[in-house]
């Protein structure tokens, strides 16, 4: 027998009040839903938009070639603020090469462009929200003199009811750490893809990465 039944339940009450009065006075709030934070759109979205706007990023119809660097596979689902997912949803991505570079005119790096990778997808969610683009990890690149841009993906996300444009980035990232744009969100972990092993069908050296979007309601 614990102690606790031992002894009288009005010794208890009085001891649960002394102990932790303020906090059974307190009222009990419910989880805020941890709703995807905008960034700024940034000056790269595409001027001309790829003729074969699809999910794969890696390939350009009428090429053979296949893009430069590290394959991602990324995927998630977009979801209500009950956690519900909405299908139907229009997500479009744009991102910088493996070698940090937009195939943008207003992009002045100096490094490489890369012919076979598209840079922007499009993406229908499916009844169960779901949404998965096969592309290459983004690389950094430096905004003037004292700011490296860690690698990101710009997301434009429209659903039924909400939409988000904002910025999702990779966990394990050290210059996270330092991003003046992702340091500037209100729930930076909300924009951060996690990686998972990749499975069967994908490329063993690939990546994998899972980063849900929960949109806002208007
Ligand atoms: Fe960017």
């Amino acid at each position: 027998m614990r102690n606790r039944d031992l002894l009288p339940r009005r010794t208890i009450l009085r001891s649960a009040i002394a102990m932790g009065g303020l906090a059974v006075a307190a009222p009990v709030r419910a989880a805020l839903p941890q709703f995807t934070p905008n960034q700024v759109m940034g000056p790269f979205y595409p001027v001309e938009k790829p003729l074969d706007q699809d999910a794969d990023l890696t390939a350009i119809s009428g090429k053979s070639g296949q893009a430069e660097g590290q394959v991602l596979h990324l995927m998630g689902r977009v979801l209500d603020s009950q956690g519900r997912p909405i299908s139907g949803a229009r997500i479009e991505i744009w991102q910088a090469n493996t070698h940090g570079r937009y195939t943008h005119p207003a992009d002045t790096n100096t490094t490489p462009l890369d012919p076979n990778f598209e840079g922007f997808g499009v993406q229908i969610t499916d009844d169960e929200g779901r949404y998965r683009f096969k592309t290459i990890k983004p690389g950094a690149y430096p905004v003037g003199e004292n700011w490296i841009r860690p690698p990101h993906i710009h997301f434009d996300v429209s659903g039924r009811t909400g939409r988000v444009l904002t910025q999702m980035y990779f966990e394990n990232e050290p210059l996270n750490d330092l991003d003046r744009l992702l340091l500037s969100a209100r729930n930076q972990q909300a924009l951060i893809a996690k990686y998972q092993p990749p499975t069967g069908e994908m490329e063993p050296v690939s990546l994998a990465a899972v980063w849900n979007i929960m949109l806002p309601e208007v």
